[in-house]
């Protein structure tokens, strides 16, 4: 596989179908199309992400992306027909997929290879994109590979410029999702040591779960992001769990079986506060920053790290962001915190790509006609 090479990025792994084509060159990295079709909307309804409709949506949102990524130009609207099926309990929750007017793009299998997420990921969404990318690699004969969504989150930080101009390993990669809270060694690309994990739920999920007790809605984290900036995270006594355990460990159930009796303990009409909700919310939000402020740190000062990344739907947190960018000032000379580029922090396909691009450098490709989902992936 030659250096220069435009990849395709396919993701579906979840509530986001993605579709990029990036251009990497040596240590430039160019996203040259990347759009997201953002299935929330809908999941809003059921409270929660619903798999089956996830994947019927996946198959209108990869077609149309698709088309628009490779510019087939073929006018044709899949997602309002196939959101009809959907059984919506509103009127008003119809869903709508909102795309940036213009030509997106003209390059007929204007890419080199291709880069589809494998998993971990909905077994049945994650099939959808992977069938996509199987098939494109059958008629155009590129290469494809399946790529590790987890791998991806860590590849969001190096679409920055200025992230890979610090690009040093050792890294330490902080990486919260809906689904994952790792804290992982990256001693080079592809070569990854997990420190710590959950043990139980994922940070994002300690988010989406509370919210969902609390009658907030989906998903968790922005909205008690949002709610926490009215409200005192003092207010309440939300237990930072595991937080002095030596090791790198996390675990986030208590905190919300906690959250649960603090909710039910209150009366209907503090339910019904909007300064308690916040109040709560600020609560909620400090134990979980808390939590992996001080694990980050603790693995940073074992392992020495030349760099930190956050990364994934929880990183966009401001709130963790300030914590731990303050917290590395503070106590780790020297070392630099890195971000993904706003709006790249939760799922899409430009860190599929550029993940895929790592694994094509070193020479990885799959057999397209064996590339099947792997639900329980792992780093
Ligand atoms: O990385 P991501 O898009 O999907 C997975 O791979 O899981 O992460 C989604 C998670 C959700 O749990 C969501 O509540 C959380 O990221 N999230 C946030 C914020 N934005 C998204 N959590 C806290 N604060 C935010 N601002
Ligand atoms: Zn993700």
């Amino acid at each position: 596989m030659k250096k220069k090479m435009k990849v395709l990025g396919i993701e579906t792994s979840c509530d986001e179908t993605s579709v990029a084509i990036i251009e990497v060159n040596g240590k430039s990295v160019r996203v040259l199309f990347h759009e997201t079709a953002s299935q929330i909307p809908v999941h809003q309804i059921y409270g929660g992400v619903v798999p089956e409709v996830a994947a019927r949506l996946h198959v209108a949102e990869t077609v149309t992306l698709l088309d628009r990524a490779l510019g087939f130009n073929i006018e044709y609207r899949m997602s309002n027909v196939e959101c009809r099926s959907v059984k919506t309990k509103s009127p008003s929750a119809k869903f709508e997929i909102r795309l940036p007017a213009g030509k997106a793009g003209n390059s007929k299998f204007g890419f080199d290879a291709i880069a589809v997420t494998q998993g971990p990921g909905l077994a049945t969404a994650l099939r959808v994109g992977i069938e996509a990318g199987r098939t494109l690699a059958m008629v155009t004969g590129k290469p494809i590979i399946g790529v590790n969504h987890l791998e991806g989150h860590l590849a969001s930080a190096w679409l920055i410029p200025e992230n890979r101009r610090h690009w040093k390993f050792p890294m330490l990669a902080l990486l919260v999702s809906g689904g994952h809270s790792e804290l992982v060694l990256m001693k080079d690309f592809c070569d990854y040591r997990v420190l710590g994990r959950t043990r139980d739920d994922a940070a994002g999920e300690a988010f989406d779960k509370t919210a969902k007790l609390m009658g907030l809605g989906y998903p968790g984290g922005p909205i008690i992001s949002k709610l926490a900036k009215q409200g005192r995270a003092d207010a309440f006594d939300v237990p930072r769990p595991m937080l002095h355990d030596p090791s790198l460990d996390f675990s986030f159930s208590g905190l919300k079986t906690a959250v649960r009796r603090i909710w039910e303990g209150l009366s209907k009409k503090q339910r019904a506060d909007k300064q308690v909700a916040a109040d709560l919310c600020a609560s909620i939000q400090a134990a979980i920053v808390e939590v992996l402020m001080t694990k980050t740190l603790a693995a940073a000062k074992k392992y020495q790290p030349a760099s930190i990344i956050m990364v994934g739907g929880v990183s966009a947190n401001q709130q963790l962001q300030a914590a731990l960018r303050s917290g590395v000032r503070r106590e780790l000379k020297g070392v630099r915190l890195l971000s993904p580029p706003k709006g790249f922090y939760t799922d899409n396909a430009a860190m599929i790509a550029a993940a895929g691009a790592w694994r094509f450098i070193q020479g990885e490709k799959h057999d397209w006609k064996k590339l099947d989902a792997k639900p329980e992936l792992d780093l």
